[in-house]
């Protein structure tokens, strides 16, 4: 191994990946560069833009300021671990149904912070959703049509968690 280099578990998206780096090296280098998981993007580098947001234990963090030997035991999820066997994720079927993407280079880091938010709440409001994006600029949409985005895949997901667990029937008699 080279010297100063030392071997870092990661588990990013559900696998568990062994990598050599550094101590310097920021989790957006390990992922782009070592990992060849390109998809959260490298924009300002200095923790301004919110391009490279990826999830830590399920909270939004940009992947540009965290060290990537700090994050073992820390479960990490970036873009490429949304999609699941059913295809993709509802906020980026959103994004795609309502034109919130048009260059995609904020939209991954966009799409991670909207999913964290959105588990916690899908039925977030328009001012929940613009403070939980306020870390993500993004240069060509003015920000309409990924609010509404956001919104859709909310009410999207909050359908389906009712379709999965319907009320259970009350267990008191009627009044
Ligand atoms: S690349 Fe991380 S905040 Fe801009
Ligand atoms: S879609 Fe281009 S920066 Fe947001």
């Amino acid at each position: 191994m080279p010297v100063g280099k030392r071997i870092c578990a990661l588990r990013v998206n559900g696998e568990l990946r062994e990598v050599a780096v550094e101590g310097t090296a920021t989790l957006l280098e390990v992922l782009r560069y070592e990992l060849g998981l390109t998809g959260s993007k490298q924009g300002c580098d200095e923790g301004d833009c919110g391009a490279c947001t990826v999830l830590i234990d399920g909270r939004p963090a940009l992947a540009c300021l965290s060290l990537a030997v700090t994050l073992e035991g820390r479960e990490i999820t970036t873009i490429e671990g949304l999609a699941g066997p059913k295809g993709l994720h509802p906020v980026q079927d959103a994004f795609d149904e309502h034109g919130a993407a048009q260059c995609g280079f904020c939209t991954p880091g966009m799409i991670m912070s909207a999913k964290a938010l959105l588990d916690r709440d899908p039925e977030a409001t328009a001012d929940e959703v613009r403070t939980a994006l306020a870390g993500n600029l993004c240069r060509c949409t003015g920000y309409v049509k990924i609010i509404d985005a956001v919104r859709a895949a909310g009410a999207r997901m909050k359908r389906e968690q009712s379709e999965r667990s319907p009320r259970e029937p009350s267990s008191g008699g009627d009044a």
